[in-house]
């Protein structure tokens, strides 16, 4: 749910109706493009994203994802490292054109029932291009070499603008190990006592079917089904106790707030349920640690969970109210190689170290209220979240973010490393190491620009202002240059866009 767009055409729709909308929009009679006038078209396969061109989808606005899940996690080795998941996706959404097809997106599974608003669509072979079809479709694309996974649907009677739909599909598959574009794992991670959840930018689609883009964010519920043992930790927080029955137990989450389908898990594993704490602000903080993690491990996370609610109360200093309703962290001995900020509930690789928790963290702000419109706004996500850990340090007296800046900035670096214009640093360059160094010099610099109280006052006003939405480095020069007075067009230019080292301001 992102375009309140929807919602004025609903609500001008019910309260006026059509032809008031008409006089509304100053047309004196029906042109082409009437609002009263449907004409049905295909929504687009992708929202535009030039990085990654069939993620997320055109002509419609998701609300709500209600995710029932049943998982088996592989036997145990020498079997194959593959688990069985099916899964019920209750999607809530409303049309933004009048369609007559709309696609989600979803990679390596198979669906095998749909309705739509109650009625049955019948599953059949892709059609050729421009292909008529009789009554309720759908129909799935699996073309690995374009990174094109699509789920089509063809909805009858078709759809008009600000019709809201309930979409049920039921599908399931072999789960096994995604990569992203440059190869590193992602997705339904399949590990031998569950899975690793962590999608960013586009893995979501490898577990449920999904409008797979920061642009199209919804709320969701999850009822996770696991082996009895198992335990299975999503975003939000839990709605009622686990339920075993049958040697079998449902973890039930309910996520309230808004987030981007990268930002979703529901992670399966042999974890301990931590007592609750909270933050000053009531902030209540659920964590899972997997048990067979080893005593150093285990005692380096624990100092780092232990920080999390003075954690949240020094960023909330800095970056105004924590924007979500939970908090708290999964920690798996089995490894990904990174952690990821999945909303309200980071995931962790092998161990939690404290910079990478602050950074977590820092994210909910940075990058989860405040989401990138498209993947090459990254920065602002990993600059920021890496920036915080600068502001952590300083403020525990680890190291000034200067000192920070200063052992980024000081050393010779290559031609190459100074190359990378973060700004746009390509699809295989999202998490580049200059993203996040050069990223928090950015934010670094642009403090010494500003001054401290308008580098402040400007974050907060950004996450206020874009929270539950995304936003642009356009978007964010805009509010800097309004906080401070200054144009900042030459500032940015250079630091984001200059193939070559950037001057001290
Ligand atoms: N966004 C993650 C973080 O900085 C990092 C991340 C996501 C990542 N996918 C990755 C890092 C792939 C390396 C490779 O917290
Ligand atoms: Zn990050």
């Amino acid at each position: 749910m992102t375009a309140s767009r929807t919602t004025v055409v609903r609500g001008l729709a019910t309260a006026v109706g059509i032809v008031s909308l008409v006089s509304v929009t100053g047309l004196a009679t029906a042109a082409p493009g009437d609002p009263g006038k449907p004409r049905f078209t295909a929504g687009s396969e992708g929202v535009g994203d030039n990085y990654f061109p069939y993620s997320g989808n055109g002509g419609y606005d998701v609300s709500h994802y209600d995710l029932a899940i049943d998982y088996t996690p592989p036997a145990p080795s020498p079997a194959p490292l593959e688990g069985q998941l099916s899964g019920v996706a209750t999607i809530d959404l409303t049309a933004t054109a009048d369609l007559d097809r709309f696609n989600l997106d979803l990679r390596g599974m198979t669906v095998s029932a749909m309705t739509v608003n109650g009625k049955r669509a019948t599953g059949i072979t892709p059609p050729a291009p421009g292909a008529e079809v009789d009554g309720a479709a759908y129909w799935q694309v699996q073309d690995d070499a374009e990174r094109r996974w699509e789920l089509t649907v063809q909805p009858r009677p078709k759809l008009k603008k600000g019709q809201s739909v309930r979409l049920v599909v039921t599908y399931g598959g072999t789960t096994t190990r995604p990569t992203d574009i440059e190869q590193a794992p992602y997705g339904w991670y399949t590990t031998r006592d569950g899975a690793i959840v962590v999608s960013e930018p586009d893995g979501s689609m490898t577990w449920y079917p999904v409008s797979d883009h920061p642009r199209d964010k919804a709320t969701y519920s999850f009822r996770i089904t696991v082996p009895e043992g198992k335990v299975a930790v999503a975003n939000g927080l839990p709605d009622g106790p686990p339920v075993t029955a049958n040697g079998r137990t449902t973890w039930s989450w309910d996520a309230v707030d808004e987030q981007a389908s990268y930002l979703t898990t529901a992670s399966v594993g042999d974890f301990e349920v931590l007592p609750v704490t909270y933050s000053a602000s009531g902030v209540p903080i659920h964590d899972f640690v997997d048990r067979k993690i080893s005593a150093s491990r285990r005692a380096t996370t624990n100092a780092s969970l232990a920080l999390q609610p003075r954690m949240i109360d020094f960023f909330e200093s800095r970056f105004g109210p924590y924007p979500f309703s939970a908090f708290g962290s999964s920690v798996d001995n089995d490894s990904v190689g990174y952690a990821l900020e999945t909303q309200t509930r980071p995931v962790y690789s092998g161990s939690a170290s404290q910079g990478t928790v602050a950074h977590e963290l820092a994210h909910q702000w940075l990058g989860n209220a405040v989401s990138p419109k498209d993947w090459k706004h990254i920065w602002l996500n990993e600059g920021w979240a890496t920036y915080a850990t600068w502001l952590w340090n300083e403020e525990n007296g680890i190291r000034t973010a200067q000192a920070a800046f200063d052992s980024w900035y000081a050393p010779a670096r290559t031609p190459e490393y100074w190359a990378l214009p973060i700004g746009d640093p390509g699809p295989m360059g999202l998490f580049a190491t200059q993203v996040y160094d050069r990223g928090a010099g950015t934010l670094h610099a642009l403090r010494l620009t500003v001054g401290d109280e308008a580098f402040f006052e400007g974050v907060q006003t950004w996450v206020q202002r874009y929270a539950d939405s995304t936003a642009t480095t356009a978007d964010f020069q805009a509010v800097y240059e309004e906080v401070s007075g200054q144009d900042l067009d030459a500032f940015f230019q250079e630091w984001l866009a200059t193939p070559a080292k950037p001057s001290l301001p």
